[in-house]
C-alpha cells in the first residue's frame, strides 16, 4: 500500500512540552541529532501537536539586541506556528504532497507533522525528502510509461504485420481460385490434343508399314494390298485437314492459359514483394493492376470494374504495403455492394503528387460511420467477417509515405477514396537539403 511511502519519510524528533522555554530550545536545536530538522514539533500531554518551532523565528530573536535576555525565559508556545503542516501517515504520498506544496511558504521554515489515525504526533517529515520521494515515484512511472508505450509499440506492429498475413491469405486463397480455371482447361486441352494424336500416329505408322512393303523386294501382291488397305482406312479415320485445325485452336487455348497462369504468378510475386518492404521506384499503375488481379476473384461476382490508368511518374514508395492499401480499398468497395455495381479506379498525376482514385457506387455510409473508419477496430460488419483494421492500416501506411488518404460518401450513392502520394517525399527532401 502507499502509505508505506509515508511511513519511510517518517524520521523520529523528541516533541517539545509547550511550557519548555525558548533558550532551552535553541540549544535542543543545536544538538546533532537535531541538525536535520529545520524546526521541532511542540505537543500537549497526549502527544496531540500544537505547533512547531523553528530555527528562522529563534535566529530572529536571537538577533535582536538582548533577544536572549528578553525572550530566552518564556516559553516556545509564545512564539511557535499554531497552525503547523500536519500530514497522516495514512495517506498516499501524492496527498501528502499537494496538500504540502499547498501550504508551504517560501522561504521554507518548516518541516511537517506526521499524525497517526487518531491525531496524535509520531514523528517530522522535511520537504526535501518528500520531494525526493516523489521524484522517485515520477520516475518509475516514467519507466512504466516508457515500457507500457514499447510494449504498445510492438502489439501494433504485430497487428500490423498480422493484418499483412491475413490479407496475403485472402490473396492466396483468390490467386489459387483464378489459378484453377486456366489450370483446369490446359488439362483438359492436352487430354485433347493426345486423343486428337491418336489417328495421326495411327496413320502414321500404316503409312510406315506400306513404305517398308513397297521397298520390300520380296513382298508378294497380298501383302501389298492390305498394307494400302491399312493406309487407306487410317487416312479415312484421320481427317488432317480438321485434325490439324483443332489440334492448332487446342495448343493456341493452351498456350493462352499457360500465359494466364504465368500472369497470375507474376501479380504474386509484384504483390507480395515481402522481401522488398523497402522503398523503391515505382509505377504506381503496376500496382493498380496487380492489386486488381488478385482482387478479381472476390470483385467478379459483386462488381465490374473500369479502370482508368493515367500516366504517371514513378515515384518512391513500398510496393507490397501499397498494394496492400489498394486491395483493401477494393474489398471494401466489393463489400459496398447491394447489388452488381461499378468500381472505378482512375489514376493521374500533377506536379507535385500522384493521385488514385477508388470510387463505388455501392450503399455509402452516414456521417456518423464515416467520422469512425480510419479508427482501429472499427468496422460495420458481422462478427468474423471485419478486423476493422483495414482502413486504420491503410491511413497509417499512407501517413508513412507522406501523402493523404481522403474519402467521401453518400448513403445510397456510393464512395470515394482518394489517395495523394508526393512525388517527392519529405524525407527525401530532408535527405537533399
Ligand atoms: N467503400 C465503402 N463503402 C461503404 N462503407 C465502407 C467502405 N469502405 C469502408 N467502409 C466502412 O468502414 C468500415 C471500416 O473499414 P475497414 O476496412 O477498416 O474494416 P472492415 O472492412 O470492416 O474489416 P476488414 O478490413 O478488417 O475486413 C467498414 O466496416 C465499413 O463500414
Ligand atoms: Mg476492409
Amino acid at each position: 500500500m502507499t502509505t508505506s511511502a509515508l511511513h519511510e519519510l517518517l524520521r523520529q524528533a523528541a516533541p517539545l512540552a509547550a511550557d519548555m522555554s525558548i533558550s532551552d530550545v535553541a540549544d535542543r536545536l543545536l544538538t546533532a541529532e537535531q541538525r536535520a530538522f529545520l524546526s521541532l514539533p511542540v505537543v500537549d500531554a497526549q502527544r496531540r501537536p500544537l505547533g512547531l518551532v523553528s530555527r528562522y523565528t529563534l535566529q530572529d530573536i536571537f538577533m535582536q539586541r538582548f533577544g536572549r535576555d528578553l525572550w530566552g525565559r518564556r516559553p516556545v508556545r509564545d512564539v511557535m506556528n499554531a497552525t503547523p503542516l500536519l500530514v497522516s501517515i495514512d495517506w498516499s504520498l501524492e496527498q501528502a504532497a499537494q496538500q504540502v506544496t499547498a501550504q508551504l511558504k517560501y522561504p521554507i521554515t518548516e518541516d511537517f507533522i506526521l499524525v497517526d489515525g487518531e491525531g496524535a504526533y509520531l514523528g517530522l517529515g522535511t520537504v526535501l525528502d518528500l520531494l525526493k520521494a516523489m521524484e522517485a515515484r515520477i520516475d518509475q512511472r516514467n519507466r512504466v510509461l516508457r515500457k507500457a508505450l514499447v510494449d504498445l509499440k510492438e502489439s501494433q506492429a504485430q497487428l500490423v504485420q498480422s493484418e499483412k498475413m491475413a490479407s496475403l491469405g485472402q490473396m492466396v486463397a483468390g490467386v489459387a481460385h483464378e489459378l484453377n480455371t486456366p489450370l483446369g482447361y490446359v488439362r483438359n486441352n492436352i487430354e485433347l490434343i493426345r486423343e486428337q494424336l491418336l489417328p495421326l500416329l495411327q496413320l502414321a505408322e500404316t503409312q510406315g508399314q506400306l513404305v517398308d512393303c513397297l521397298n520390300d523386294p520380296g513382298a508378294g501382291q497380298a501383302r501389298l494390298g492390305e498394307a494400302l488397305a491399312l493406309a487407306e482406312q487410317a487416312l479415312g479415320e484421320a481427317p488432317l485437314e480438321q485434325l490439324l485445325g483443332d489440334l492448332d485452336q487446342l495448343f493456341g487455348d493452351t498456350a493462352y492459359g499457360l500465359g494466364q497462369i504465368g500472369e497470375l504468378v507474376g501479380g504474386l510475386k509484384d504483390f507480395a514483394r515481402l522481401d522488398r518492404a523497402k522503398s523503391e521506384e515505382v509505377d504506381l499503375n503496376e500496382c493498380v493492376k496487380s492489386a486488381l488481379l488478385i482482387a478479381r476473384n472476390s470483385i467478379k461476382d459483386k462488381a465490374e470494374i473500369v479502370r482508368q490508368l493515367g500516366e504517371l511518374p514513378r515515384v518512391a514508395c513500398a510496393p507490397s504495403q501499397i498494394n496492400q492499401v489498394l486491395l483493401n480499398l477494393f474489398t471494401n468497395a466489393a463489400q459496398a455492394m447491394e447489388r452488381f455495381g461499378h468500381i472505378h479506379v482512375k489514376t493521374w498525376a500533377d506536379e507535385a503528387a500522384v493521385f488514385i482514385s477508388v470510387q463505388d457506387n455501392g450503399k455509402g455510409m452516414p456521417a456518423d460511420v464515416m467520422a469512425r473508419i480510419f479508427d482501429p477496430f472499427f468496422t460495420t460488419k458481422p462478427p468474423g467477417q471485419g478486423t476493422g483494421l483495414g482502413l486504420s492500416i491503410s491511413y497509417k501506411i499512407i501517413q508513412d509515405h507522406g501523402g493523404s488518404i481522403r474519402v467521401a460518401s453518400e448513403p445510397g450513392r456510393g464512395t470515394r477514396f482518394l489517395i495523394r502520394l508526393p512525388r517527392v517525399q519529405a524525407s527525401e527532401l530532408k535527405r537533399s537539403a
